[in-house]
């Protein structure tokens, strides 16, 4: 069997296309959308994917703030940032892209954005309104994954999905987001705990491989048959190219086609739709700011 390949980048492309005309709709009302972008540091993979969110903010329409801290930026120094960002009218949403500097603490920056600008649904008091199904904003990530399945006619209902990974931007709230109804599935989360892996995931009809291991997922750890949704972006070197590296994520691609019947590649699957959802999330706070809900 040679498995589906989901266009991730095409589901995503939709996705943005529905929100700037959204985009428009506000603007005509006089609100210009606009998300604040955070860098602390050098982060080769983190300066890629904040030029990712902001030329996805440019294409619909919307306008950003991007600060490019110093490696040596102080916590103290962030926070101020972050309080000044919180009481600015005119930004909508605040994104600090992870993971920060080791001389600050992720989850204090985290509890300081304001819930109402939160449009990584990081805050707790997000992360609490997701466990409750409240209305909220949902993390990126996961909410791109839940859209891929839906756009792809996957029938979820009833489903045994096995996220591997128990991250707090990915396999947690994907683990709620998976048993709520709309989606309605029976949920196993597995981590580096977990004894007999293989036994495990081999029993996904969706499996999703989210713990930033390369290429750990093997085909014999899919069944015959299943949805792999691929959330790894993984940089390993490639003198072949210019770069020096490729992305690869953390299913062992080529061999799991022969096994699945549908597939997230890397690049090209679960990244843009992460970017589309926080376009799509910073809306929703434009509007929700300016009573336009
Ligand atoms: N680093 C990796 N993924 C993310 C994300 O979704 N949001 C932020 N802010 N940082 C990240």
């Amino acid at each position: 069997m040679s498995a589906k390949i989901i266009d991730g980048a095409q589901i995503a492309a939709d996705l943005r296309a529905d929100v700037a005309k959204d985009v428009e709709k506000i603007k005509a009302k006089g609100v210009q959308p606009t998300l604040a972008v955070i860098l602390v540091g050098n982060d080769p993979a983190s300066q890629s994917y904040v030029k990712g969110k902001t030329n996805a903010l440019h294409e619909v329409g919307m306008n950003d703030r991007t600060f490019r801290l110093p490696e040596t930026t102080t916590q103290d120094e962030l926070l101020k940032l972050i309080k000044e960002l919180n009481a600015d009218k005119l930004v909508n949403g605040i994104l600090v892209q992870l993971p920060l500097p080791k001389q600050i603490d992720p989850d204090t920056v985290i509890e300081t954005i304001s819930p109402e600008k939160d449009v990584d649904g990081f805050h707790p008091v997000n992360v609490g309104k997701l466990l409750l199904g409240h209305d909220t904003f949902i993390p990126c990530t996961p909410h791109g994954v839940i859209h891929l399945l839906k756009r792809t006619g996957i029938e979820t209902s009833g489903a045994k999905v096995v996220i591997v990974g128990r991250s707090n931007i990915v396999g947690k709230p994907l683990s709620v987001l998976m048993m709520n109804k709309d989606v309605n599935a029976t949920v196993t989360v597995c981590h580096s705990g977990t004894k007999n892996l293989p036994e495990v995931t081999r029993e996904a009809d969706i499996l999703v491989a989210a713990m930033g291991k390369p290429q750990f997922i093997k085909a014999d750890m899919i069944k015959k048959g299943a949805v792999v949704i691929d959330v790894g972006v993984n940089r390993i070197d490639d003198s072949s190219k210019k770069s020096g590296f490729r992305l690869v994520g953390d299913v062992d691609f080529e061999p799991a086609c022969e096994i699945a019947s549908a597939i997230t590649p890397v690049p090209k699957g679960v990244g843009p739709m992460t970017i589309a959802m926080l376009v799509a999330n910073t809306l929703v706070a434009a509007k929700r700011q300016n009573g336009l809900e």
